[in-house]
């Protein structure tokens, strides 16, 4: 496996693995990688000949600088981890390397930013936005691999795909979930043991909206009753809980009969940020 930390050396690598006619895969990520990042890999491994994860802590991405500078740094780790899941290239590049000056460009996502966590994270999606559409600049990869975990940035890559005619497939794999059912997410290592337990029941409450829902109760009583029970886990602060159409992310006020509903959370166990999601 080889380590770049530029974007020039990145380039020419796959410059010369494109002349050998082999397929790209990339996975983007911020690394603290865990086993979520590597089913992605590990996905990517099984469709293209070259695999290229990028492990980069992107602040145009963090609208907190608290959250920015507490979010885990472990290229090391990754980078072991990253080897023994067979990946061919990892691309780690400083915060100089991707951005030598500020970006001006903005990206505007319409309604697809403007909820959830679009609303509770402004400027987010902008961030997200950049620095993917750089990597796909710099990587030109056939295939990237993104996760459902985090349901509304699929939403807005697939926009941004569209829209700007990148040639690239987006591959939605699924959420890699603990024994427990919590979601995986470099977050949760900021999570004891205990709070990890309380945080399992993130995905209980949504798992019971689902089944509450698919036995035909109201999107407004399932919502609520969801909402009472963060509001019985006084640990929890709950950011939203909305049950949405999958395709626009705008609240339902009834169960689709055609396409997928998705119930997205966003909660907050003491200063960590939780979010998940189940599609249906
Ligand atoms: P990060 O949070 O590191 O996630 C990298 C990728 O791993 C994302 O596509 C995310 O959805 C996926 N992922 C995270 N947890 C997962 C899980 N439990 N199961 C399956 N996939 C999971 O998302 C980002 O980084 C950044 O916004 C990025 C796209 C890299 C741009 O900076």
């Amino acid at each position: 496996m080889e380590v770049f930390t530029s974007i020039q050396s990145l380039r020419s690598f796959l410059h010369q693995q494109r002349s050998q006619n082999k397929s790209i895969g990339l996975v983007p990520t911020m690394g603290a990688l865990h086993e979520g990042h590597i089913s992605l890999l590990d996905t990517a491994k099984s469709e293209t000949d070259i695999t290229v994860c990028s492990v980069f802590v992107n602040p145009t991405q963090f609208n907190n600088s608290e959250d920015l500078a507490k979010y885990p740094r472990t290229l090391e780790q990754d980078c072991k981890m990253l080897e023994e899941a067979g990946c061919s290239a990892v691309f780690a590049p400083s915060v100089d390397e991707m951005y030598p000056e500020p970006p001006v460009m903005t990206f505007n996502f319409g309604t697809l930013e403007t909820v959830m966590e679009g609303a509770s994270r402004p400027g987010h999606f902008n961030g997200v936005g950049i620095v993917v559409s750089k990597l796909f600049n710099i990587v030109q990869a056939d295939s990237a691999y993104f996760g459902q975990k985090d349901l509304q940035q699929v939403s807005v890559i697939r926009q941004m795909i569209s829209d700007l005619a990148f040639p690239v497939k987006l591959v939605v794999c699924p959420t890699v979930r603990e024994v427990t059912g919590l979601a995986m997410s470099s977050r949760n290592q900021r999570l004891s043991a205990q709070e990890k337990d309380l945080a399992a029941n993130i995905y209980q409450i949504i798992t019971a909206a689902k089944d509450a829902l698919l036995n035909a109760e109201a999107v407004e009583n399932v919502k609520q009753s969801a909402v009472e029970k963060f509001l019985a886990l006084p640990e929890f602060t709950l950011d939203y809980i909305e049950i949405v159409d999958v395709k626009t992310l705008l609240p339902l006020d009834r169960l689709k009969t055609t396409g997928s509903t998705a119930i997205c959370v966003a909660a907050l166990l003491g200063p960590v940020r939780l979010i998940d999601n189940i599609v249906f």
